[in-house]
């Protein structure tokens, strides 16, 4: 027996208000909730079929046979949609990013959304939307946030069934620039997941989490007016606050490299000269340089010409995830 191949497209996302630190580090509850935008240009594309002739689950990324904890995370989530579906067979799973992976980026959140959507249809489960989102977090956090379309919040909850997201405005509310600002591919030698385990080490996530609802009220309310330099505060400070909980840490993340400090100061003096321009990063060295879109062009070109920045991606808010064929 073999169910149908189901193809599906996730963006990743970008974090204006951050998840660091988990409630529940199996189920990933977050400690404090958070805010994205899903970023068009760039996506995950997956392939799921439930297979009689398979012996284990078989994952493929970007044409390579993946194996070890990447392909026990793929695997953990299958096996609660086998679950839920009540079907035994073990899957087979390509996948494809059109951007680099494991470099802060997001490619969990896309991956593990895509993934979702694409094995619920395989497996013919009809899940509501809620319960939907809930299990992509199960595989990453932040994918939840990757399956709504547009400025997506992502509220904490303390329960499985209360960590959810939901959009707050489609992507064509607002037409934002996210200007990646690439120094690095290399993958990351501490993965989120890790580093959301040490959160608790630092000093200063109490008051970071104690904070975050006030951080999120602004950011919510900026997006739904459309308040540029309101959002551009409240993201920056967010950004830095969790790079100061990752930084004192134990053992301390260094994320950042000379080439990421360098991009921030440049965008400080596009502040002085009143560009609409802010940054914010990920667990990462990359930059996220988000501007308005007049402005995107002079931006990017400042950007690219920096020392150490390879390339300069430009992504304008991105729709939700959703499946490409489906014969079901
Ligand atoms: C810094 O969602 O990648 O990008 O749940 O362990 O997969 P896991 O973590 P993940 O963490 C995201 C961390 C972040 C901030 C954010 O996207 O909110």
């Amino acid at each position: 027996m073999l169910t149908n191949p189901v193809t599906a497209t996730a963006h990743p996302n970008i974090a204006l208000i951050k998840y660091w630190g988990d409630l529940n580090p199996i189920l990933h509850i977050p400690a404090n909730g958070s805010i994205s935008m899903n970023l068009a240009e760039l996506f995950t594309q997956t392939t799921v079929s439930f297979e009689q002739s398979l012996e284990h689950d078989q994952f493929t990324l970007d044409g390579k046979h993946i194996s070890g904890p990447s392909l026990e995370r793929v695997s953990k989530l299958l096996s609660r949609v086998r679950h839920r579906a009540g079907i035994g067979l073990y899957a087979r799973v390509e996948s494809n990013n059109n951007f680099p992976t494991g470099v802060g980026m997001a490619s969990s959140a896309s991956g593990f959304a895509a993934l979702t959507l694409a094995a619920t249809q395989a497996a013919g489960l009809e899940l509501d939307e809620k319960d939907l989102y809930c299990l992509a977090r199960t595989g990453s956090g932040s994918a939840c946030r990757s399956i709504p379309g547009g400025f997506v919040e992502w509220l904490a909850g303390e329960r499985d069934e209360e960590s959810y997201a939901y959009s707050i405005a489609s992507s064509e509310h607002w037409d934002l620039v996210d200007c990646i600002a690439v120094v690095s591919q290399d993958e990351k030698l501490v993965s989120s997941s890790q580093g959301h385990a040490l959160a608790n080490t630092s000093l200063l996530q109490a008051s970071r989490l104690a904070d975050a609802p006030r951080r999120l009220d602004i950011c919510r309310e900026a997006i739904r007016q459309c308040d540029f330099s309101a959002l551009a505060q409240v993201a920056e400070m967010d950004s830095n606050l969790m790079h100061a909980v990752m930084i004192t840490s134990e053992p301390a993340l260094f994320y950042w490299k000379p080439e990421t400090v360098r991009i921030i100061q440049e965008v400080q003096s596009m502040h002085k000269v009143d560009l609409p321009v802010f940054y914010t990063v990920d667990a990462g060295p990359n930059v996220h340089v988000l501007c308005e879109p007049e402005v995107c062009k002079e931006v990017a070109d400042t950007l690219s010409q920096l020392p150490g920045v390879s390339q300069v991606l430009q992504c304008h808010p991105g729709g939700p995830a959703r499946i490409e064929n489906s014969t079901i």
